[in-house]
């Protein structure tokens, strides 16, 4: 794949991003068939897995809301033009200054995390003379089957409120007079590709829904959050995720009140197949017992292998797909030996020059990139 777009591609200084906004467009028109059936679901992206400005304007002209997780990415997603209503708020430790912020722009709601949180955003609200939109995320204490750094929905893990203090939360916002009760938020992890952990959450809403109607309270907004998983071993075959099971999975088992709105916040599912990390060899090393392909972009530009033990295929675009192929491990030049992105990994015959595509790394890539070793950010190319 790509390898007609050989000439285009040598052009460009490496290693830097390239994003198909093609496939980016064909991703978004398919989330957009499948929720065009269900008036009430709203999908936000999750500006975290990618804000580059052009995929951001892209995004946003389909019509998806944003789901942001700081100030910036709440000024990212006003710059590309997502209406301020259309974004959501989260995060565990919002700063004075982002509240602040998220206020004056008057985004459609706080997703909060903590009781001690929601007393600032009152007493911030109140000095504005305004109202927060507020949900609150509840800690569902369910599973997820993805990579432990990854898991967030577990009573173990740092996120949202106990579901045993849900109605008491609610009733001390329902108290105060810079606070709007407006729904309730859970996100169990990311990348998950069985239907099953979403189903074990519908499941964990419609028992806490129940205790809502016990207690006489009403959520006008369910917001299911992201972790939709995309194919990392096969980008070719399935460059989109599955939306038909995703959706249909919240319309079988959910159940919804009257009025309801149903929202969803996906990141990785919207941008991952869509981008590549180009990179160029520097050398090719025989060492002892394994050949390293060493080449220019490293952990600093794509941390998932490093930090997730992340597999993402890559392909040699010089080399001629039918040459004889070698074993080799693919590393980077920073000085740490976690800088590897894949070992025993088949490739065709590979040469110093050779340009590579590490593939479905729209997601978590260039918005994780660092400046480890003084090396500068990776530029990013729309084609
Ligand atoms: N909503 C909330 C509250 C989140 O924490 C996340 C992701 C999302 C939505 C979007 O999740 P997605 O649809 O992209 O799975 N850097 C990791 C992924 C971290 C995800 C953090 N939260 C990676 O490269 O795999």
């Amino acid at each position: 794949m790509y390898a007609d777009r050989i000439q285009q591609l040598e052009a460009l200084q490496t290693p830097c991003y390239v994003y198909d906004t093609q496939l980016l467009a064909r991703t978004l028109d398919a989330i957009n068939a499948e929720t065009a059936s269900y008036p009430a679901y709203h999908v936000h992206y999750a500006i975290k897995a990618n804000a580059n400005p052009g995929v951001l304007r892209q995004i946003a002209r389909a019509g998806l809301g944003a789901d942001c997780v700081s100030g910036g990415e709440i000024r990212a997603a006003l710059d590309a033009g997502f209406p301020a209503e259309s974004i959501a708020f989260a995060g565990v430790g919002k700063a004075d200054w982002e509240i602040k912020l998220a206020l004056e722009a008057g985004i459609g709601m706080f997703n909060v995390e903590s009781i001690e949180e929601l007393e600032v955003i009152n007493e911030l609200a109140t000095l504005f003379n305004t109202r927060a939109r507020v949900s609150f995320r509840i800690n569902p204490d369910v599973g997820a089957h993805t990579h432990v750094n990854i898991t967030t929905g577990r009573a173990e893990n740092k996120f949202g409120i106990a579901k045993e203090d849900m109605i008491r939360v609610i009733r001390s916002a329902e108290s105060m007079s810079g606070i709007d009760f407006k729904g309730l938020h859970f996100h169990i992890g990311s990348q998950l590709l069985v239907m099953d952990d979403f189903e074990a959450l519908c499941l964990r809403i419609n028992e806490l829904q129940e205790q809502l109607d016990a207690a006489g309270l009403y959520a006008p907004n369910i917001n299911v959050g992201g972790g939709l998983g995309i194919d990392y071993e096969q980008p070719d075959e399935h460059p989109i995720p599955d939306f038909h099971a995703y959706f249909s999975t919240f319309s079988r088992l959910l159940q919804l009140r009257e009025g309801q709105q149903l929202h969803f916040e996906l990141g990785r599912a919207v941008v991952a197949q869509m981008g590549f990390l180009l990179t160029r060899v520097l050398y090719v090393k025989q060492a002892t017992a394994r050949q390293f392909v060493i080449v220019d972009a490293g952990m600093t530009e794509l941390i998932r292998p490093a930090l997730y033990d992340a597999i993402h295929q890559i392909n040699n675009l010089s080399a001629d797909s039918s040459a004889a192929t070698a074993l080799y491990d693919i590393v980077g030049p920073i000085c740490e030996s976690s800088d590897t992105f894949v070992r025993d990994y088949t490739l065709p015959v590979t040469r110093r020059g050779d340009l590579l595509a590490i593939r479905s790394a729209g997601a978590y890539g260039e918005t994780m990139a660092s400046c480890y070793n003084c090396r500068p950010l990776p530029p990013a190319h729309l084609i």
